[in-house]
């Protein structure tokens, strides 16, 4: 199996899975990547039995409504039942890197929110070590070059990323060359940066499962 077919397997385990929590109340939160996108296609197939989701990005919304599944703003939303979304590394803890499509603001909103937060990705993406895959950053415009000097005093490589704008009308900054010992201290303090809308690290509110594809199957670590 290659990457996509690893990725398109985790995918359909997590429908599945969403499948059997489905009743009228049931919001479900929706990532963004090529994963999310592989999991949009076969919550699909559940037709109306999908009441309503919550989209982490502009182009998951416009995959979501292409398929004639219901959007709401999240504010209206009274829960969000499960989310599921990719990531672009986990550790043991289930600890996460995300963003690299950089929508990590609003899946960080999104996992906030929600009663149980699957990630879904293929093997690969489990690391002993978080950091080889560069730590995404917000960033509000003005505040660039100060940002920049901050994470150079943490120990970062800051790489701006061109002619990139988020969805929430920001920049990206990428930090290179990170081993990131201590995820949940690294947030945090990324955090405290004036300037930083937050960052990619998912370890304060780390996933609830991670369901991995690998070339021997299905393999699902939960936390604790
Ligand atoms: C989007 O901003 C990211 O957080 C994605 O969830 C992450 O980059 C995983 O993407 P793939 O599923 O395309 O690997």
């Amino acid at each position: 199996m290659d990457q996509n077919e690893l990725k398109k397997a985790v995918a359909k385990a997590a429908a599945d899975y969403v499948n059997q929590r489905l009743d009228d109340h049931t919001v479900i939160g929706v990532g963004t990547g090529s994963t999310a996108n592989y999991f949009i296609d076969y919550l699909a197939e559940f037709g109306d039995d999908i009441r309503a989701t919550v989209a982490s990005s502009e182009e998951t919304a416009r995959r979501l409504k292409a398929h004639n599944i219901e959007v709401m703003d999240l504010n209206a939303a009274p829960e969000v039942t499960i989310y599921v979304d990719g990531a672009d590394e986990a550790n043991k803890y289930l600890h996460l890197i995300k963003g690299g499509g950089g929508a990590l603001t609003r899946e960080k909103i999104i996992a906030a929110v929600a009663k149980e937060f699957v990630c879904i990705a293929d093997g690969s993406k489990l690391v002993d070590v978080l950091g080889t895959f560069p730590l995404p950053v917000e960033v509000i415009p003005m505040a660039r070059s100060h940002v920049g000097r901050q994470i150079v005093k943490l120990g970062g490589d800051p790489v701006y990323r061109e002619g990139f704008v988020t969805d929430n009308g920001n920049i990206i900054i990428d930090i290179h060359h990170m081993d990131i010992m201590e995820p949940r201290k690294l947030e945090e303090q990324l955090n405290q940066i004036t300037g930083v809308v937050t960052n990619g690290l998912f370890a304060v509110r780390p996933a609830d499962k991670l369901i991995l594809g690998t070339k021997e199957g299905i393999r699902t670590l939960t936390a604790n």
